[in-house]
């Protein structure tokens, strides 16, 4: 078989994380700007060719997929696209199939994604009041993301809730919410607000470093580091007073990067070798030429010699310039 993908820092990529679409039902204040611009539809990789890549990808040692959008259930076809992978699952080419969703659209999905093979999923929610989920993403929809969480679980998905910590948005419900995820049986994983793409506010206005509410947590609670690793960045502990997992992602106030496994795809077969840089490389191209299979492989090589050490996000001058200019929504994170 092929060598497997390896960066100049020696770090193993082994986790790909695919967005099928940059289209998102959602507008939160944080990700995007009310007025976005989307792709045309022609410039959108087909599920040929998203399964052609994956499977370049696994050829190349990818143990962990992860498909993201926009809101990947947005795009129609989807789940043809995941009883595809799935059966390579089934293969035993890979060894995890997952997905990250705002759950809109999660009740009609869930029973078809365990079946194909998902097990476990995570779903963005950053606040369960109604007129706070309005103004956050602009869109009238929580008790839909509800209906969503309720389908998945009694599919028997297991899902862990990703809640950006924001200042004067969620900062007082954050304690709540782990005590509802935990009380429900799912995990909850906090997360840094990071600069990408230009949006309609200031992210000084919004950003609350972990540090902060992990010292208040603990003014309640016992938080004990544990060793589970799920292939992301969030490190996790336990919360003895609900006996559920509780995970940090801290790209601004511990950095993580000395242990990235991973890089982005994104629909329009661009991969982004960082989160938190610029560069990329067409795999499009590469793949619509005279030899997809090799020059999707040299391709990938170039790639992992441009792969850089670390982000450099920065969210403390009021008036900067993000320190990416596209939106998460183009990579899905
Ligand atoms: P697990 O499989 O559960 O570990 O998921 P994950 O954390 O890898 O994926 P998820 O899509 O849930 O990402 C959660 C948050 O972490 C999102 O806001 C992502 O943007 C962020 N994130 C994921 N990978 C990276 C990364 O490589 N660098 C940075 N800076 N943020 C990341
Ligand atoms: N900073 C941090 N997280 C973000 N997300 C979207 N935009 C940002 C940002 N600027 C999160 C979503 C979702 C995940 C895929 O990325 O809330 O949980
Ligand atoms: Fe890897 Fe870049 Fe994310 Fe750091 S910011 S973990 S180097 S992708």
């Amino acid at each position: 078989s092929l060598k497997p993908l390896k960066d100049t820092f020696g770090r193993h990529i082994d986790y790909l994380r695919l967005s099928v679409t940059d289209r998102c039902d959602l507008r939160c204040t944080y990700c995007m700007a009310e007025e976005m611009t989307f792709l045309p539809k022609r410039e959108v990789l087909s599920l040929e060719e998203l399964e052609f890549l994956s499977g370049a990808f696994i050829d190349r040692g990818v143990k962990k997929i992860r498909v993201t959008g926009g809101e990947p259930l947005t795009r129609k076809d989807i789940m043809t696209l995941m009883a595809r992978l799935g059966r390579l699952l089934d293969k035993g080419d890979f060894d995890e199939l997952t997905l990250t969703t705002n759950a809109t659209q999660l009740y009609h999905h869930a029973d078809v994604l365990r079946s194909v093979g998902v097990k476990r999923i995570n779903v963005s929610l950053d606040t369960l009041d109604d007129k706070k989920f309005e103004k956050l993403t602009r869109r009238n929809v929580l008790s839909q993301v509800l209906r969503g969480l309720d389908a998945a679980q009694n599919a028997g998905l297991e899902v862990k809730i990703n809640t950006v910590a924001l200042k004067n948005i969620n900062d007082q419900e954050i304690p709540m919410m782990i005590e509802w995820a935990h009380g429900r049986g799912m995990e909850l994983t906090l997360i840094e607000v990071m600069p990408l793409g230009e949006i309609d506010e200031d992210r000084v206005d919004q950003y609350l470093p972990l540090s902060v509410v992990r010292d208040s947590l603990e003014e309640g609670w016992t938080l004990t580091p544990i060793e589970k690793r799920t292939g992301g960045p969030a490190r996790y502990v336990n919360v003895e007073q609900t006996g559920g997992t509780l995970g940090f992602i801290t790209p601004l106030t511990n950095n993580f990067c000395a242990g990235c496994n991973r890089v982005r795809v994104t629909c329009t077969g661009q991969i982004y070798m960082c989160l938190g840089h610029s560069d990329r490389i067409d795999l499009r191209a590469a793949m619509r030429g005279d030899n997809p299979q090799q020059a999707l492989d040299a391709a990938l090589d170039r790639a992992m010699l441009r792969k850089p050490e670390r982000h450099a996000f920065d969210i403390s001058k009021r008036g900067e310039q993000p320190s990416v200019s596209r939106h998460m929504s183009v990579t899905g994170g």
